[in-house]
């Protein structure tokens, strides 16, 4: 079966074209972050005009890349939920297009479920029951996954979402947006013990993370004290008063606060008597392509004998071959939508309009 992905939830326009839920014949994406830079974050408005304009080159682009025409497409499959709500209408809009105009099945997909598929890509069908890890700019959850679509969130951030805080302190830093891969290449060279940044463990029992305490530490070790003045808080310094090495320092030193924080509550699930059964972890989001992140699942997985699933670099962040790949599974379950399909901002949305 031949699906036609297509993401638009954030600020990536992505299409793609999939063969049996795991054969990848195309994955473009167009991404936008050119035109937040200035922002340091997303504005919704910005990115789903953006969205609107890149849409038909993006979906050019994937049907050639494919080698197929869209007379070949057996189904056509769209990110509806979570996510910005103008950036989702226009890949749903776009997506009952082509499913009317083509007479083909349309499958509405939770953005956060398919970055859990995007492990199998390229790759055989996983194994379940496994354990989930979503770690992105708007996400960081774990999962007990029953099947590719039967997902229980297990933990969840009670504040900012990992990619967050990495954004955040890039900011901090003086990097620009997206921060993450930035402090992931200065973390590289930088000692990693310099400063000690705070592991969020919550109460002994919860699978939740905490990520502001970290964010905040960051700031204050790099700007040093808040002065009030007014309405306004001003700071002893900045980043231009450190040295490259020393800002390395800070970022290695975060890194090893972030990636902890997730080994920690990842162990504390797997530890629990009804994930123990998981044969498998499968890891998704933009935060899955950090350098230190992927070595430690790597020892994880080999230390609790999990097959690890890690995305390939072009599958970790948004992209649209993961919601082709997961609407398979879904059209396999004999589960679809109709043109009534709605986007949803929300994870919890499953309906129709
Ligand atoms: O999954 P994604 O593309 O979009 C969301 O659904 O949020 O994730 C984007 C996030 C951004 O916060 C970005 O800074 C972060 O992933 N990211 C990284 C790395 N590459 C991307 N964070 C840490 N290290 C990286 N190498
Ligand atoms: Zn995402």
């Amino acid at each position: 079966m031949r699906i036609l992905g297509i993401e638009s939830s954030c600020d990536e326009t992505a299409c793609a074209v999939v063969d049996d839920g795991v054969r990848v014949l195309s994955n473009a994406i167009a991404s936008q972050h050119d035109l937040h830079e200035m922002y340091r974050g997303v504005v919704p408005e910005i990115a789903s005009r953006a969205h609107v304009e890149r849409f038909i080159p993006t979906l050019r682009a994937s049907i050639e890349e494919a080698g197929c025409s869209l007379n070949d497409i057996d189904a056509i499959a769209v990110g509806n939920r979570p996510g910005l709500i103008g950036s989702l209408l226009v890949g749903v809009a776009a997506a009952k297009a082509l499913a009317l105009t083509l007479d083909i099945p349309i499958v509405g997909i939770d953005h956060i479920h398919a970055h859990l598929w995007a492990g199998a890509l390229d790759a055989e069908a996983p194994e379940y029951p496994a354990l989930g890890l979503v770690v992105s700019g708007g996400h960081t959850a774990i999962f007990r996954c029953g099947s590719p679509t039967d997902i229980t969130r297990i933990g969840t951030t009670i504040d900012d979402a990992i990619g967050e805080a990495y954004d955040k302190g890039a900011v901090v830093l003086g990097l620009p947006y997206p921060g993450g891969p930035q402090i992931d290449a200065m973390a590289k060279l930088g000692n990693d013990r310099a400063h000690k940044f705070p592991v969020s463990t919550l109460d002994p029992e919860t699978l939740n993370f905490s990520f502001s305490g970290l964010k905040t530490a960051m700031l204050y070790a790099v700007r040093g004290k808040p002065m009030r003045q007014g309405k306004k808080t001003t700071f002893e310094r900045d980043h231009t008063d450190w040295s490259e090495a020393q800002r390395r320092d800070f970022a290695a030193s975060f890194q090893r606060a972030a990636v902890s924080a997730i080994i920690l509550k990842l162990g504390r699930a797997h530890d629990r008597e009804s994930n123990s059964d998981c044969k498998t972890l499968l890891v998704g989001g933009g935060v899955s392509a950090n350098s230190l992140l992927r070595e430690s699942l790597i020892r994880f997985a080999d230390e609790r004998d999990l097959d690890l699933r890690l995305p390939a670099m072009p599958y970790c962040m948004d992209n649209a071959a993961m919601i082709a790949g997961l609407a398979h599974q879904q059209l396999l379950s004999g589960d679809h939508d109709d043109l009534t399909l709605n986007a949803s901002p929300s994870a919890a949305f499953q309906g129709s309009a």
